[in-house]
């Protein structure tokens, strides 16, 4: 696999810290793998989903940085997805849910309202929620949140980006719900062939299926590899501890068979 980004020397400090978020981070994101971002609360995740997105706040302080394949980084929205650990803050309560999920392809693709309303519904199909015609005329709050997160995932996925930043988008959800979330974006991002970042704190859940695993720790990688080498054979001591916190992990969930 090609590299669709390298991230090199990469190094991010708010204004006013006094250790910087990112520091000298070196990462090969491969197109069309499925990358999980593994770390705890602050170790630097959502930073790096903003600096790929090119979302840093005005007057973060950016060292070293990123090429990507195409010549030109993605644009948020079109080329590259969002999911967000809270679907209730990235949707407006008082618009419907299918002009919502048509919003961004209308936006990005030029569609006009009833063809962006006809695409919002074949993607709450394709995210498998019953009855989607209904669902696109119903109102965030008449959703549970897994169902909203759903929603957020069909909206990401509309304009049909070649890659897609899961930023803890199944940590608000109870365990069941996470895992049938986890295997819905699995099985799209399949399907697409597109390049998933996933990130999030749990290590168990990442690897039930990702093709490799990035452990941050306080702004810095502290190791990557394919997830069963880095399970089987973790390399710092940092990600024994994390492993040895799941006993369960000892055999991995896979929902898929890692390609060989
Ligand atoms: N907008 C911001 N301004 C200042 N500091 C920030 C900002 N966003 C994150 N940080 C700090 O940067 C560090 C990394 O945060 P973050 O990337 O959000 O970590 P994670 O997503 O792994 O929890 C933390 O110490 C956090 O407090
Ligand atoms: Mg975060």
């Amino acid at each position: 696999m090609t590299a669709l980004c390298e991230i090199r020397g990469l190094s991010v400090a708010y204004p006013g810290a006094s250790v910087p978020a990112l520091d000298g981070i070196d990462l090969d994101i491969r197109a069309g793998e499925r990358l999980a971002v593994i770390g705890e609360s602050g170790s630097g995740k959502s930073t790096l989903a903003c600096a790929l997105a090119g979302l840093l706040p005005d007057g973060a302080r950016v060292e070293g940085g990123m090429r990507w394949a195409a010549g030109s980084p993605p644009r948020p929205g079109r080329d590259l997805g969002f999911v967000f650990q809270d679907p209730a803050a990235s949707l407006n309560p008082v618009l419907t849910i299918g002009e919502q999920v048509g919003e961004g392809a209308r936006r990005h693709l030029g569609l006009s309202r009833r063809q962006a309303l006809s695409l919002a519904v074949e993607m709450l199909e394709k995210v498998r929620l019953p009855d989607p015609g209904k669902v696109a005329k119903a109102f965030p709050h008449q959703l549970s949140g897994g169902q909203r997160q759903r929603v957020a995932i069909a909206a990401a996925l509309a304009a049909k980006p070649g890659m897609l930043i899961a930023d803890e988008a199944t940590s608000a959800l109870d365990m069941v719900v996470q895992a049938e979330i986890v295997a819905l974006l699995d099985d799209l991002v399949r399907a697409a062939g597109m390049t998933l970042l996933f990130i999030t704190h749990d290590i168990a859940l990442a690897s039930g299926f990702a093709d490799r695993v990035a452990i941050f720790r306080k702004g810095a990688l502290v190791e990557t590899g394919p997830t069963r080498t880095v399970l089987a054979a973790p390399a710092a001591a940092y990600t024994k501890t994390l492993i040895a916190s799941h006993r369960d992990l000892a055999t991995p969930p896979l929902i898929h068979e890692a390609a060989p």
